[in-house]
């Protein structure tokens, strides 16, 4: 099926092997010596730990050809997944520790973006993730820092990181200021804390989309408004699971805020690091979460309609996903 993926960390997103032959490349980790052992150091207890182990494989990206290789490889794993398009987050000043300017971190990644595209046809748009523990005091300079690079490729900024530590309205200013300045916004919200961030996201930071938002179950008025509104929200089961968030397939909300009539995507995360594609997360919507084939559908095309595409773009991809539901419809209807 083809499809479009809105919420993805192309710094959570590298391939295993590329990962482990970097840590070989920069003097190993007496830990990690099997493509198993790294596999295993990505099982987490709860959301800090996550970010604690975000930080550990940073260590490992020393050199802009190190960030270009990598996001080159993800976004060819992708595209043999079919993902035709997506809005990929990635962290420029989560590198501090292995000294590689955050400039030549867009850079790199623009040249990845840019190749692939060319060799598997995938088209990827990138955003640049502020990142809440870096702190709010110096956002506006890591936005002054990616402003000359917006353009056909970079095209808005996002808030990830610790939702608990660096409350979402601290950030307004910067976020008033990106899209003064033309910026797409986005935010992380609801993941970790509950109703409370995604109205500040929506009301102080007046982002287009909210990233997770799941917690948004825990207040009726919140759902009728996004319900109203229809402010995507871009829900990562696997990823709330994986982090803790909810204890399995059963406890998470999808399927309830679907049946309300949000507007919901489907997306994977950070999927190396959360052992899952975006297929396995339409596969769970099926088969886990028991939604019809018409309502993935409608998931798949959310995507499409939320995603900061131009018009002429959200088209093709329509057309494309149509010409797939026709070509298959026999064997759907089969099932
Ligand atoms: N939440 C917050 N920050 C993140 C995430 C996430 O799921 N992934 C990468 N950074
Ligand atoms: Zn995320």
């Amino acid at each position: 099926m083809p499809k479009v993926e809105l919420h993805l960390h192309l710094d959570g997103a590298f391939t295993l092997d590329f990962l482990f032959d970097l840590i070989q490349k920069y003097d190993g980790d007496p830990e990690i010596k099997s493509i198993a052992d790294l596999r295993n150091r990505f099982i987490f207890t709860d959301f800090p730990h996550f970010v604690e182990t975000w930080f550990w494989k940073n260590r490992f990206f020393r050199e802009p050809i190190d960030f270009e290789e990598s996001v080159y490889r993800t976004l060819k794993e992708l595209s043999f997944q079919n993902i035709v398009y997506l809005e990929a987050f990635f962290s420029p000043w989560d590198y501090k520790e292995s000294g590689v300017v955050s400039t030549n971190i867009v850079q790199a990644n623009l040249n990845a973006v840019k190749r692939a595209e060319k060799d598997f046809n995938i088209r990827c748009r990138l955003i640049v993730d502020i990142t809440r523990d870096h702190g709010h005091e110096h956002a506006i300079d890591r936005l002054n820092e990616i402003t000359p690079f917006l353009g056909e490729e970079i095209i808005g900024i996002g808030l990830g990181g610790s939702e608990q530590k660096y409350q979402t309205h601290m950030f307004e200013d910067v976020f008033d200021e990106a899209k003064r300045r033309g910026f797409h916004c986005v935010a992380h919200a609801g993941e970790v804390m509950g109703p409370k961030s995604i109205w500040s996201a929506i009301k102080d930071l007046k982002v287009e989309r909210i990233g997770h938002g799941v917690r948004a179950i825990e207040d009726p008025e919140l759902v009728e408004y996004l319900r109203i509104e229809q402010i995507p929200l871009e829900i990562c089961v696997v990823s709330n699971i994986k982090t803790g968030i909810y204890s399995g397939f059963t406890d998470h909300p999808f399927a309830e805020l679907f049946s309300k009539g949000l507007l919901l995507t489907v997306n994977s995360d950070d999927p190396t690091m959360f052992g899952t594609t975006l297929a396995d997360e339409y596969s769970i919507l099926y088969h886990e979460l028991n939604l019809s084939m018409l309502e993935i559908r409608n998931v798949q095309i959310n995507a499409v309609e939320s995603s900061f595409a131009p018009q002429g773009e959200k088209k093709k991809i329509k057309e494309m996903m149509n010409r797939f539901w026709i070509d298959n419809a026999m064997s759907i209807t089969n099932d």
